[in-house]
């Protein structure tokens, strides 16, 4: 056999059929995929490479030591009792889930900020947080041109980042609004469809959500700066795919609007798209289906003597979950721990 035994843990859901098509259209080298899911999508198939490969369900003897590699996105509490399993077999997990993120120890890694935090012995690597990576792939090249003082954010977040059946909900309650039918929200605490929502997960002592702690606690981490003040107010919106972000931060240094541009402009998997007199911004609908994530309306922050703002967009889907998981295997293969573990296959 060619290439590695790969294996996705929630298959059938919004992230884990990214990562299914990620994994073929990068061409990773996977010589077979195994896929698993619960036993709702057990039986299914989804196509890899022209053939049909039937989603398993997950169950403690799942997983085998053939198995090279195993991409998870079935939520935490699976997270919690299958990655070690899969450890304990010395196969390598890169968990999308928010289970180890903040583990000490546990790798969270963003490939264009620290890929050096993974090791051939930290077999469990997490994923962050959607919102976190978006972010940190527009700050890190700032934090090293002028090094951040503080981090304001405010995100803008799609639906799907709430999984499959908070699309689904969207969609019907667009649909029973249009035939004057009454809603009844179940994934979102209220009406999604025509309103936004200032709770994404639940409520802390300290007045933030835990997605706006996720974003302080997942950034200060991946960047290496336990101490950087960064506060976030994370929002719902009734867009489909791709988060957006009004970030603003305070630097050491100076930093003019058109020098921030040409970082960022260099910076791996930015795309800079700002010609605002041309009506020329990112914004989720172009942002939807493509892997870089955009940042535009850079202009110095008139309210602080080296201030930035700028807003930042990508796919929560791709750049925010399936693609980044995919990049932290491709750095695994291409640092040489995946086949050296086992010699390839
Ligand atoms: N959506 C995003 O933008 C995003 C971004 C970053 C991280 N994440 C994280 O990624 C994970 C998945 O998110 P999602 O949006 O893809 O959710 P989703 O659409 O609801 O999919 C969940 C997947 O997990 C599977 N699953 C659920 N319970 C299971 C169990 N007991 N055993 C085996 N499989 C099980 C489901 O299988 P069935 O089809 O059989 O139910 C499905 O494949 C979550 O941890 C989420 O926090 C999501």
């Amino acid at each position: 056999m060619k290439g590695f035994q790969v294996g996705v843990v929630g298959a059938s859901g919004a992230v884990g059929r990214r990562m299914v098509s990620i994994l073929e259209s990068r061409r990773f080298p996977v010589g077979r995929l195994r896929l698993f899911a619960s036993e709702r999508s057990a039986g299914q198939r989804l196509e890899f490479a022209g053939e049909p490969v039937e989603i398993e369900r997950l169950t403690p003897e799942s997983f085998t030591p053939d198995i090279d590699l195993l991409l998870f996105s079935a939520g935490a509490s699976v997270s919690r009792e299958y990655a070690p399993r899969a450890a304990a077999l010395g196969i390598f997990v890169v968990d999308n889930s928010s289970a180890w993120r903040m583990e000490p120890g546990i790798p969270l890694v963003v490939p264009e900020v620290n890929p050096e935090a993974l090791s051939p012995e930290s077999l469990i690597i997490a994923n962050p947080n959607c919102s976190t990576i978006q972010m940190v792939c527009a700050l890190y090249p700032l934090h090293r041109a002028a090094r951040l003082r503080r981090v304001v954010v405010s995100t803008y977040q799609a639906v799907s980042g709430a999984g499959q059946k908070a699309i689904r909900e969207m969609e019907d309650q667009l649909e029973s609004l249009r035939g004057g039918r009454e809603v009844k929200p179940a994934v979102f605490p209220h009406q999604i469809a025509f309103n936004l929502i200032p709770q994404i997960d639940l409520f802390l002592d300290n007045g933030y959500t835990k997605e706006e702690m996720k974003m302080v606690n997942e950034t200060r981490k991946i960047m290496g700066e336990p101490s950087l003040p960064v506060t976030a107010t994370c929002v719902r919106v009734p867009v489909l795919v791709a988060h957006s972000e009004a970030v603003t931060v305070d630097l050491e240094k100076p930093l003019e609007a058109g020098a921030a541009r040409e970082i960022l402009a260099r910076a791996p998997g930015v795309e800079v798209i700002d010609a605002p007199e041309a009506g020329r911004y990112p914004m989720p609908l172009m942002a939807a289906g493509r892997d870089a994530v955009y940042v535009g309306r850079i202009r110095r922050d008139l309210s602080s003597p080296n201030g930035l703002s700028f807003w930042v967009v990508s796919d929560n889907l791709r750049k925010g979950a399936a693609l980044n998981a995919v990049q932290i295997a491709e750095c695994l293969f291409q640092k040489g721990f995946l086949s050296s573990r086992r010699g390839g296959h």
